[in-house]
Formats: structure tokens, C-alpha cells, sequence
């Protein structure tokens, strides 16, 4: 059976408790246009900071992520979250502890997770980034002023009771699509938009052939007569790749991906979806 989707009534929930790169908080606005009108199950493979999931506090979903330490940390939120704030507020936010803690490997997942949420929360720009051996590298981002949301915590852990929470690929959410369901991808942006060049802002880089990868995933997706809604960069590359003959829209926003020598500046992406909507009694 349908059910109508349900957007979060209080206002404090729908919040991501993590900074993430290519975070999606700004499509919020646009995001009631895009959506089915119905839907069953609600389907995240690219998690992330989880803004769009978040929001729509949908009471059936799967979420998963190939970031071995958000997904516990997801996981570490949803079964104690008291834990891990009893853990943050040991830790102070120095530099001197900052770096500290940022080689530490604790035993506790909780311990782990209150790791990275600490340092994602205190670091120069909240960008997951790892050196060759896998290690957290992010420089202290002298937030001395930050204040912890520890409301926000128990929120999302109310939020993620009976949600299905895994480690995988992004590939394997096919296993649980049923039809009628919603797919939401937001993969990284391999490209840039003015030019050929590779954004490289996680440990593995999401290659073209990981695009060609999310295309046959699509593909699947049609196929079971399910619905999916694609975030990507507006590039010829990424529309020839994606070309399915759905609806593509161009949304302009102004980019927050920092680092050595990038510009911030307004950058163009595409949604793409095979959710049709009837508009003055016409389907587009
Ligand atoms: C653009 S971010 C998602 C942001 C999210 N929508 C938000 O609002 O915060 C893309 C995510 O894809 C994940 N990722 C990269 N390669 C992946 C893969 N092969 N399978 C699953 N997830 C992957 C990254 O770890 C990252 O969290």
C-alpha cells in the first residue's frame, strides 16, 4: 500500500548532526516539486549528513554510506546516544585536544562516533578527509565559541529507530527497492563544471565509471517501476551518461567546497527524476 510521504512536524527535527561536503540542505526549498506524491519505502545510498532523509523523517528507510565511520557513527546515534554525549562533553575543544583526540582510536564504537563527531564539529571546514593510511587529517578550525547541539543528537536518534542503517556500496540498495518506492542519490560530483577536473574530497574518488555504475543502478530502478530522484553536476558528460529521456532540471547555487585554490562561486546542478507531476491538471 501507499503511504503519503510524511515531512517532520517538529521543528527541531530534520537536522543533520554533521557538516558535510555536497550537503544538501539548500535543496530543502525545491525538494516538495520533486517529490512523488506517494511513495512506500524510503531509500538513501549516498547518506552523507543525511539533510534530505532527515527532513523527511520517512518512517520506513534504508540508509547507507561507503564511509565506514559515519555509517557507526549513524548506528552509534540511533542505539546510545547518551553515550556519546557523555563522551563529547569529555572532550574540550582546544587545539592542543583537538589534535590529540585526532590520533586517538578508541575501543567504544559510542567513544569512536563522539571521535567523529567532535572532530567534524571543531575542524577548519568539516570536510571528511584522510591521508594514505586512512587517518583523519583535517586541520583545528579555532571554532572556540561552538556549542555542541546535544538536542539535535536525541532527535536524530528518535528519528533513526526503525531505520535500516548499513555500510555498502552504493550499488547494493537495489537488494531492499520494491516498487513505488523512492530512491534519493546524491553521489559525489566528479567533475567540475567549467572544466574536466576531478573533485576529490573523499578517500576514494568517485569515478566516471562509479557514474556508469549509478546509471545501471537507475536502470534497476526503472525497472522495478520504483521512483529516483538524482543530484548531480551540470556537465555534457554527466547528461550523456544519465540520458534516459527523464526530466532534467538545472538548479544554480551558490558552492561551499573549499580548500587550495577553490573558488566559491555559483556552480550549476541538475536534478533528474522519472517522478512525473501533474501541474494545472497537465503531466510534464
Ligand atoms: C554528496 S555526499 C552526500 C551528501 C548528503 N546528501 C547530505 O545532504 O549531506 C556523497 C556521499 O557519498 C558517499 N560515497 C562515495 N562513494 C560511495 C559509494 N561508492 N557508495 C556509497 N556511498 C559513497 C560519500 O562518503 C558521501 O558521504
Amino acid at each position: 500500500m501507499n503511504v503519503r510521504h510524511t515531512i517532520s512536524s517538529s521543528a527541531n527535527k530534520g537536522k543533520p548532526f554533521l557538516r558535510w561536503a555536497g550537503g544538501k540542505r539548500w535543496l530543502i526549498k525545491h525538494l516538495e516539486s520533486f517529490l512523488p506524491e506517494t511513495f512506500n519505502q524510503y531509500h538513501e545510498p549516498f547518506i552523507g549528513g543525511g539533510s534530505i532523509f532527515l527532513y523527511l523523517n520517512p518512517k520506513k528507510a534504508f540508509i547507507s554510506d561507503f564511509n565506514a565511520e559515519l555509517i557507526e557513527a549513524y548506528d552509534s546515534v540511533k542505539n546510545n546516544p547518551q553515550e556519546i554525549i557523555k563522551h563529547i562533553k569529555s572532550f574540550k575543544n582546544t587545539k592542543e585536544e583537538y589534535l590529540t583526540i585526532r590520533t586517538q582510536n578508541f575501543q567504544s564504537a559510542e567513544k569512536r562516533a563522539a571521535r567523529f563527531i567532535y572532530l567534524n564539529q571543531t575542524s577548519f571546514n568539516g570536510i571528511y578527509r584522510v591521508n594514505s593510511q586512512g587517518k583523519y587529517n583535517v586541520p583545528y578550525g579555532h571554532r572556540t565559541k561552538y556549542q555542541f547541539d546535544f538536542e539535535n543528537i536525541l532527535e536524530v536518534s528518535k528519528v533513526l529507530k526503525n531505520i535500516n542503517i548499513f555500510h555498502a556500496d552504493f550499488m547494493q540498495c537495489i537488494e531492499n527497492v520494491k516498487e513505488n518506492d523512492l530512491i534519493f542519490l546524491d553521489p559525489p560530483y566528479t567533475v567540475t563544471h567549467n572544466n574536466n577536473g576531478f573533485i576529490q574530497y573523499n578517500q576514494k574518488i568517485f569515478s566516471l565509471e562509479d557514474q556508469h555504475r549509478l546509471a545501471d543502478l537507475i536502470q534497476q530502478i526503472k525497472d522495478k517501476k520504483a521512483y529516483y530522484i538524482l543530484t548531480n553536476a551540470n556537465h555534457l558528460k554527466i547528461r550523456e551518461i544519465f540520458d534516459f529521456g527523464d526530466e532534467i532540471t538545472e538548479i544554480s547555487r551558490a558552492s561551499l567546497i573549499g580548500g587550495k585554490g577553490a573558488v566559491r562561486g555559483k556552480y550549476s546542478e541538475i536534478i533528474m527524476t522519472n517522478i512525473r507531476r501533474e501541474v494545472n491538471g497537465i503531466f510534464n
